[in-house]
């Protein structure tokens, strides 16, 4: 139940998230208590074409949208015509424009009818808040590797809004390599849970795919390891689907981590945090943990309900923002290639 009292407090923000194929609503007071959090996922729609379409998923934005916000009020128990919100903020980049377009407009105008300030949130920024809304107490700086369908990156956080670029991927994302490797196995959309469950009966070790850049910087190259699987089961036809996912998943895997823990080392980070839809994986979770142990930090793993996209980091990240930067004004557009504001 939100309360007049959550707003005099602390703030009680409504979070809007339509970057990607997810249409999200979030109420979270203070930027850290979660007290609604409604994610509908279109996978169903895009299953049958092994992807994301972007015009279905504008569309389907469009068609959920209305529902999914009345159901992140209601379950926060807050009343829609007499809200009490101190801020409507929606991720306005990067993303899909026709999706990204349906919650920023939307937020605007609710913000607008109910006589609120309105803040424009990068979907980015947004997967990185999402670990403070589960750890408040983390120490600075931490190491966080965002990894998702689009990005892959290593940031030095040094606190909320100050974010230093220590690498990211040349050519494809984690995520991405994952979705490509799971179609060509024929295992379905989204890839990364098919191959995560596939990969926990085949043997990791079976096949030796490719770590590119392993021993070099921080960072990633994922572009050749879709042709290097294809090539391998077309040599080895006998080849059982659970040891190529295995043995695909060891090989991101080894690659995010090794070189995690290098930046954690080089920065002396006090925490190695994931961030991200592949944040979900459950190997990459467990080697984190295993990494961060070994070199003395807490490892900080958001649930996987956090990992993938949904309002409540958006909601987290809106409240830092309105708090220092001030509202964002109306006229805020989408932007489909937005990248993290680093410093440094
Ligand atoms: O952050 P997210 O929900 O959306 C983007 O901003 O991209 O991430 C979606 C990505 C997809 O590529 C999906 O296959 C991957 O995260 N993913 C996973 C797992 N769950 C989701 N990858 C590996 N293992 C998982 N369990
Ligand atoms: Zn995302």
């Amino acid at each position: 139940m939100t309360t007049a009292d959550d707003r005099a407090d602390q703030g009680v923000v409504l979070g809007i998230e339509t970057s990607c194929d997810e249409t999200a609503a979030a109420v979270v007071v203070g930027g850290r208590q979660v007290r609604s959090s409604v994610v509908s996922s279109q996978v169903d729609l895009h299953a049958k074409y092994g992807g994301v379409v972007p015009e279905i998923a504008g569309r389907a934005h469009v068609e959920l949208f209305t529902q999914v916000v009345a159901e992140a009020l209601e379950s926060a128990g807050i009343d829609p015509r007499a809200p009490v919100l101190d801020a409507v903020a929606a991720t306005y980049g990067p993303g899909l424009v026709g999706s990204l377009l349906v919650g920023l407009s939307g937020a605007k105008a609710l913000a607008t009818s109910w006589g609120v300030p309105f803040v424009g949130v990068n979907h980015l920024e947004g997967h990185l808040f999402a670990s403070m809304l589960e750890q408040p107490d983390m120490g600075w700086p931490l190491v966080v590797l965002l990894v998702s369908g689009g990005h892959t990156l290593l940031v030095e956080m040094r606190g909320p809004g100050s974010y230093r670029l220590l690498g990211q991927t040349l050519d494809d994302a984690a995520g991405e390599a994952y979705d490509k490797v799971a179609r060509y196995l024929g295992l379905g959309y989204p890839g990364g849970p098919a191959i995560d469950k596939a990969a926990v009966e085949g043997d990791p070790t079976a096949f030796s795919f490719p770590r590119a850049m392993l021993g070099d910087g921080f960072d990633f190259s994922f572009s050749g390891l879709k042709t290097s699987v294809v090539r391998t089961v077309e040599r080895h036809p006998e080849a059982t689907t659970a040891d190529v996912a295995a043995s695909f998943q060891h090989a991101v895997v080894e690659v995010l981590v090794a070189k995690s823990r290098r930046a954690a080392e080089a920065v002396g980070a006090r925490g190695l945090c994931l961030a991200g839809g592949v944040a979900a994986n459950s190997l990459l979770r467990r080697r984190i943990t295993e990494v961060a142990e070994e070199i003395g930090v807490p490892a900080y793993l958001p649930s996987r309900a956090m990992c993938t996209d949904n309002a409540a980091m958006v909601a987290a990240a809106g409240w830092w923002r309105l708090e220092h930067d001030g509202p964002s004004p109306l006229s805020l557009a989408a932007d489909p290639t937005l990248f993290l504001a680093v410093q440094g």
